[in-house]
């Protein structure tokens, strides 16, 4: 279990988050969404512990039951794994030597052909000793997945439920692709681990998402199910444009732009 109660962050001066609360469990995959600027990242980072969260009354964060703030990044590592929004690499490495990374970050002790089979379930199979900045950003970005995966492959670990952190995994990919990665998270899901993610697609939001967290202007505008959250007003007043939620009994909701004009 994920547990957020009165999480409020500033940084260089900034207020950038607001009394933040809301809870997110196993099993399910939590989706973050809302403008640009408007905390998505932020929050991640201060999920993850990257960034403290302000110290003030009522503040509670904590995963699996465990303080984050208090906990040693190398305790976390073996139970949640982290999808930054982009992720500069500075040496010479080949794919699998990426993958490899989040093996050392996890508990490590993996089948010698793990880091294959993750290759082949982002879609590179046999691509392990090609160098890294050959690959185009898509390609980059399923390496990058692949390297997490590694260190989370155990959707239940011995310390609970294992948990994904992903912002904007599908950013730089195609629709296959983008499929691919939400298919992932659902399975990672359905075998009892938790999935934590900022997506910019509201229609992707739609078919995956358990609970949906709207965020505008460092708050969270609205918290639910898809049916709850993904309404013209709350779009619209998010987004600040015109949208219309429509319904198609097979498929569940779709979102479309309403012309400004
Ligand atoms: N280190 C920082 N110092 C000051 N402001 C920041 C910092 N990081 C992000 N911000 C600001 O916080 C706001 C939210 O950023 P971010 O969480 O990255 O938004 P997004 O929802 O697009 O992911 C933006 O206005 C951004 O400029
Ligand atoms: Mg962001």
């Amino acid at each position: 279990m994920l547990e957020v109660a009165q999480l409020s962050l500033a940084l260089s001066g900034r207020r950038l988050l607001h009394e933040i609360g809301f809870s997110a469990r196993p099993g399910q995959i939590t989706a973050i969404i809302g403008p640009n600027g408007s905390g998505k990242t932020t929050l991640l980072r201060a999920l993850t512990g990257e960034v403290p969260a302000l110290p003030l009354p009522g503040l509670r964060l904590s995963l699996n039951g465990h303080d984050i703030a208090r906990t040693k990044p190398r305790i976390l590592a073996q139970f949640r794994a982290v999808l930054a929004q982009s992720t500069q690499v500075a040496f010479p490495y080949t794919a699998a030597e990426i993958v490899r990374l989040g093996l050392d970050a996890g508990s490590g002790g993996a089948a010698p052909d793990l880091i294959d089979r993750l290759l082949a379930e982002v879609d590179l199979p046999g691509a392990g000793g090609r160098p890294y900045h050959q690959f185009s950003g898509g390609e980059q970005a399923r390496v990058q997945l692949a390297r997490v995966l590694a260190q989370a492959r155990q959707p239940v670990t011995p310390e609970g439920p294992g948990w994904l952190f992903l912002d904007e995994p599908v950013a730089s990919l195609d629709i296959g692709h983008q499929l691919m990665v939400m298919r992932i998270a659902r399975s990672f899901a359905d075998a009892g681990g938790g999935v934590v993610m900022v997506l910019h697609d509201l229609n992707l939001t739609a078919m995956v998402a358990d609970q949906v967290l709207l965020m505008h202007a460092g708050r969270l505008l609205a918290q639910g199910r898809v049916d709850q959250v993904l309404t013209d007003a709350l779009l619209g007043q998010a987004f600040g444009c015109p949208i219309r939620v429509g319904r198609a009994p097979a498929s569940g909701p779709w979102i479309l732009p309403q012309s400004a004009a």
